[in-house]
């Protein structure tokens, strides 16, 4: 009889991908073997190199491929049948080279950067395909894309997504991959791989390569989402509200609320549901959300939650660029009222003297960090995670809790259902969705969520030399992002509008504006001459937040008065540009930098630089007239970096560029 938490661990595994391994011979031909991906390739793995020690998950996943009825003998058989060769006349590669100098003919563009085909590079050896697939592990990994053969064995530790999915894929294609974590597909990644090309497949093994693996999609179960949230990758789904309807509500409505995803939504049964605590000093205990709901009391906090790398797009430069994924355009900040136990009542009854830790009169060593685990698993078994201090966990004034209600209600499936942590002013990422464990440590959270993705990086450092190297050199500089700077951002007019200026004397100008750490947003000035001239704005908090408590944001708005010289062009019927910005103060006197030049940083965290809204005042257009947004193919987005420009078209990303995703390639793969 399998225990509730191993029936659900089951329930997440057989959410994996499925891959489907076609047999050679003419009468089983179209016969289709699934399974999770992850244990098919860990048992190939073993299969294929039987001495060769499998990273510690890979046995996680051949016991899935156990637990799913796959037995070894049907592995064996599966890895014993010749892939079907279907022989072409097309040359694949010679299509490739057609296509490359097309394009770099017409556009003097890099090649990787508009269509993702890698140069032909006919200099470099053929490498037949059966040879790639002998180097999958860690001592060596090489990796296929378009007719291309990669060596990235370095590159093991320095994956964003983590070492054991690259692993997953090593020996093979990446295309199927990519098919689903598009992010891949915009064009500085093709280009960055490039350094590390070995060779080209035969056109032959490339049509095989990328028809030889057919990786599942676990996001199938994932729920619907509000057209309203614009999706920066869908595979996570990263979605951020447009902006303008931030200032619509003080606090945003459930369907609207930023959704931050590192993987697919798990499907927890609530009777099923398990909250285990355990760890240093204190009593193992498991709870079950009715336990949670009725041995403490409700607590109910409203905060704010950003994502750690919210504007990361306006990072994305030329020269500059971030290879981590969401590009988060401006949205990924929200503001609801959470309810649940407090983290320190559920931890004093699991025996940790949590008052004596908040008053200072208990030192403990081992007690330093409370790590946080989600039932949320990538294919190969590994699930998010991420840690705060227990300063945090313990302070009776720190409204940490474990949520079971996002604004009055149940916590919707996207945000953490049934149970989260919320750890009001620190980073979202510290803010555990689908909570499965809480470990008390001496330690931080070993995740690389915690460990690697949310680091602030001095400027020189970047992802081309030195991140994709792990560890990286000067890594004690890089800070563990868990509380965030001042930020504010103009909301209305939205971005690229044109709003009414028959006979208009003055604009109006509302955004919201947040500091991390619980500090108050003192201030907030605008402008509309692009920062030369400044006015302070009314500020608007409905709700009471003490000294240090201040987890929700402050929304501002201004009516300022328009120029002498920009009423009279507007009296002469001639059209005003605005560029209108906002910066903040909180508390401690820390403000917004005018740029963002000096702060760059390649895991694009902790981004506050000013934001530019630019917006033309129309003198045909009534005054009270509802902004029109000026949407170009630039725009298609619906939000847009500072300046309202972003630094290639959007369209250009690699996300519809792409020759092979001409169905915009940031949406779901096409079904077949
Ligand atoms: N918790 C789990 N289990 N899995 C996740 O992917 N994402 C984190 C955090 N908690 C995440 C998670 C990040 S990076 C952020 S910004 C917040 O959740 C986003 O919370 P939201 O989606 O409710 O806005």
């Amino acid at each position: 009889m399998l225990t509730r938490q191993a029936a659900m661990r089951l329930r997440a595994l057989r959410q994996l991908p499925s891959v489907a391994l076609r047999c050679g011979t003419a009468s089983s031909s179209d016969r289709l073997f699934s399974t999770s991906a992850a244990a098919v390739t860990a048992v190939q793995q073993q299969q294929q190199h039987p001495k060769k020690n499998l990273h510690p998950n890979s046995w996680f996943m051949m016991m899935g491929a156990g637990l799913l009825g796959l037995s070894a003998g049907t592995v064996a058989m599966m890895e014993e049948a010749a892939p079907s060769v279907e022989t072409s006349q097309d040359d694949p590669q010679s299509e490739i080279q057609a296509t490359s100098a097309a394009i770099q003919d017409e556009d003097h563009v890099k090649v990787g950067e508009l269509d993702n085909h890698p140069p032909p590079r006919p200099e470099l050896p053929t490498i037949p395909l059966d040879e790639v697939a002998e180097h999958c592990d860690e001592d060596s990994m090489w990796f296929t894309f378009r007719g291309a053969v990669y060596d990235l064995t370095f590159f093991i530790n320095g994956h964003p997504g983590g070492t054991t999915r690259l692993l997953m894929a090593a020996g093979q294609d990446l295309e199927p991959y990519w098919e689903i974590y598009r992010q891949h597909f915009r064009g500085h990644v093709v280009d960055w791989m490039e350094k590390y090309r070995i060779g080209n497949l035969s056109p032959e093994d490339t049509k095989r390569s990328k028809d030889s693996v057919s990786f599942g999609d676990m996001y199938d179960t994932d729920p619907e989402r509000h057209p309203d949230l614009l999706s920066c990758t869908q595979r996570p789904f990263n979605g951020e509200p447009r902006i303008e309807l931030l200032t619509n509500d003080y606090i945003t409505p459930n369907e609207l609320f930023y959704v931050r995803n590192h993987l697919a939504v798990p499907e927890i049964d609530p009777e099923e549901y398990v909250l285990i605590v355990k760890g240093k000093g204190i009593k193992k205990h498991k709870f079950t959300l009715e336990d949670l709901k009725t041995k403490f009391p409700k607590h109910e906090v409203v905060t704010t939650l950003q994502c750690a790398g919210n504007r990361r797009e306006d990072l994305h430069v030329d020269d500059h660029k971030v290879f981590i994924a969401p590009h988060w355009v401006v949205g990924a900040i929200s503001c609801a009222k959470w309810g649940g136990p407090k983290m320190r009542d559920v931890l004093e009854y699991c025996g940790l003297d949590v008052d004596g830790m908040a008053l200072g009169k208990v030192k403990n060593d081992k007690i330093k960090h409370v790590q946080f685990e989600g039932y949320d698993m990538d294919e190969t078994g590994l699930c998010y995670g991420g840690s705060i201090p227990v300063e945090k966990a313990v302070d009776g004034l720190g409204d940490a809790i474990f949520a079971y209600e996002m604004n009055g209600e149940t916590l919707p499936r996207d945000h953490g259902y049934p149970v989260r942590a919320i750890a009001p002013g620190h980073a979202g990422a510290r803010q555990c969705k689908w909570l499965h464990k809480v470990i008390v440590s001496d330690k931080e959270s070993q995740k690389s969520w915690q460990q690697k993705s949310y680091r602030t990086f001095a400027p020189d450092v970047d992802f081309e030399n030195d991140l994709s190297h792990w560890p990286p050199p000067r890594l004690d500089q890089a800070m563990i992002v868990q509380t965030m700077p001042i930020q504010s951002l103009v909301c209305n007019p939205p971005q690229n509008s044109t709003i009414g200026g028959q006979g208009a004397t003055s604009v109006t100008v509302k955004g919201v504006a947040w500091s991390g750490g619980g500090k108050q947003v003192v201030r907030v000035d605008v402008s509309i001459d692009g920062g030369k001239t400044w006015t302070a704005s009314e500020l608007y908090k409905p709700i009471e937040q003490g000294y240090n408590r201040h987890w929700a944001w402050t929304q501002f708005s201004k009516t300022l008065e328009l120029p002498e010289e920009i009423q009279e062009k507007l009296r002469n019927g001639e059209k005003v540009e605005l560029d209108i910005v906002s910066k903040a103060m909180n508390s401690d006197c820390n403000v917004q930098p005018e740029r963002m030049e000096p702060y760059w940083n390649a895991r694009g965290v902790g981004i506050n630089h000013w934001y530019h809204v630019n917006t033309t005042l129309d003198p045909k257009m009534d005054k009270g007239a509802s902004p029109i947004k000026n949407k170009t193919k630039e725009e298609e987005f619906g939000n847009t970096p500072t300046g309202g420009k972003f630094q290639q078209h959007w369209d250009m990303h690699g996300w519809t560029a792409d020759p092979e995703h001409k169905d915009n390639a940031r949406s779901a793969p096409t079904k077949a």
